[in-house]
């Protein structure tokens, strides 16, 4: 798929992951990370900065580490990747007993741990736990609106009727239990919320809203909100790269057209607004000034790129292919840390465009730069 320069550099970024992860793995083998702080991991399985049920353990990226694991141990053979991987999966169970703490996240949380496992080694374990997670989210489903219910009700007030595009990750956790077990509910679940979502999230120009919140009664759109973008009717940029790369996955687990035009709609907005430079900004429509990036928006949109190139016809695969590269490259180059002084991979990102804490270290950038490079060597495992 690659030319012989590309190719050089994947080569070359393969090896850079591949140091960086034999040290790091083992000086974060009994954590789970979500950000890097003076060069250092923090451990979500035990810090809980907000002190709320849904922090701490039961975090909704704590499934990304074990993620990591997973692919480095398809990468290497090592059995230390798949212990590492196996010791935070089991260190997730705690969310099914404390249960308040869980919300459509299961997806994010379980696919890249037992779902991986299960995938691996068939552990009768991981399928169980995978099945369990899955069953709580059908159970959110809402049958008036057609939507799968996001958060738990939040101080700010009342969600019964909130629906998130980052859901769109969640759900291929019910494509598999459907692949699994034979029995065709999860999957229709699964579809109706993504139906819903072509309707209620995706704006005709390709741009996608953040939140929709649907009468849960009647069901139909009562409002949007801007979420974690800079405000209602903007373009929170990861909030496009669930969608673009989530209704990728829907199409892949489905075959259905609608969700691959979809999905390249979605592309095709993000393609034509990446800027000169490859730096994501939190939002495509957010003030020239300050310039605040997501370097995390950059490395998920890749993966959905490359699977598109994957999906579409030899005169298509570069339209998508060639901006993939360029971010990925432009984080390679300017955005990455590969030295021994930062337990991180990628630097600047950005959990929200009002959330202070900007140009962090967070943990799902690194899970989908690797994703995305051992996507573009094509033997990657494919988590979701
Ligand atoms: N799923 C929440 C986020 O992308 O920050």
């Amino acid at each position: 798929m690659l030319q012989a320069n590309d190719q050089l550099w994947l080569d070359h970024v393969i090896g850079k992951i591949t140091a960086k992860m034999d040290w790091v793995s083992e000086k974060s083998r009994h954590k789970i990370p979500y950000t890097t702080i003076n060069g250092t991991h923090d451990d979500r399985s035990i810090d809980n900065p907000t002190g709320t049920a849904a922090d701490g353990i039961c975090w909704w990226t704590n499934g990304f580490w074990g993620g990591m694991m997973w692919l480095m141990y398809h990468e290497t053979g090592q059995e230390k990747y798949k212990e590492i991987a196996n010791n935070s999966e089991e260190k997730l169970d705690e969310c099914f007993r404390q249960y308040y703490g869980l919300h459509h996240d299961v997806g994010f949380m379980w696919l890249p741990t037992s779902v991986a496992n299960y995938k691996v080694t068939k552990n009768p374990e991981s399928r169980k736990r995978a099945l369990h997670a899955a069953n709580l989210l059908a159970g959110r489903f809402n049958l008036a609106g057609g939507f799968i219910r996001a958060w738990n009700d939040l101080p700010e007030g009342d969600t019964r009727g909130w629906a998130i595009i980052d859901c769109m990750f969640n759900i291929p956790l019910l494509y598999w239990a459907t692949e699994e077990t034979g029995d065709p509910r999860f999957q229709q679940i699964a579809m109706k919320h993504a139906d819903t979502s072509m309707e209620a999230f995706v704006r005709p120009d390709g741009s996608v809203n953040h939140i929709v919140e649907f009468d849960p009664f009647q069901g139909g759109v009562v409002k949007t909100y801007g979420g974690q973008g800079y405000e209602e009717g903007s373009s929170w940029t990861r909030g496009q790269t669930w969608a673009l790369y989530g209704f990728m996955m829907s199409y892949i687990h489905t075959g259905k057209e609608e969700y691959l035009n979809t999905a390249k709609r979605i592309a095709h907005y993000f393609i034509a607004n990446i800027p000169d430079s490859g730096i994501i900004p939190i939002d495509f429509r957010q003030p020239k000034e300050p310039a605040y990036e997501d370097s995390t928006a950059a490395a998920i949109a890749a993966c959905g790129l490359i699977e598109m190139a994957k999906a579409v016809g030899q005169h298509e695969k570069d339209l998508y292919l060639n901006p993939a590269l360029k971010l990925l490259k432009t984080l390679d180059e300017s955005r990455s840390d590969w030295t021994k002084d930062s337990d991180c991979i990628l630097i600047n990102g950005s959990a929200a465009y009002h959330n202070p804490n900007r140009h962090t270290a967070i943990i799902y950038g690194d899970y989908y730069f690797m994703e995305a490079v051992f996507k573009l060597k094509g033997n990657d495992l494919y988590l979701w």
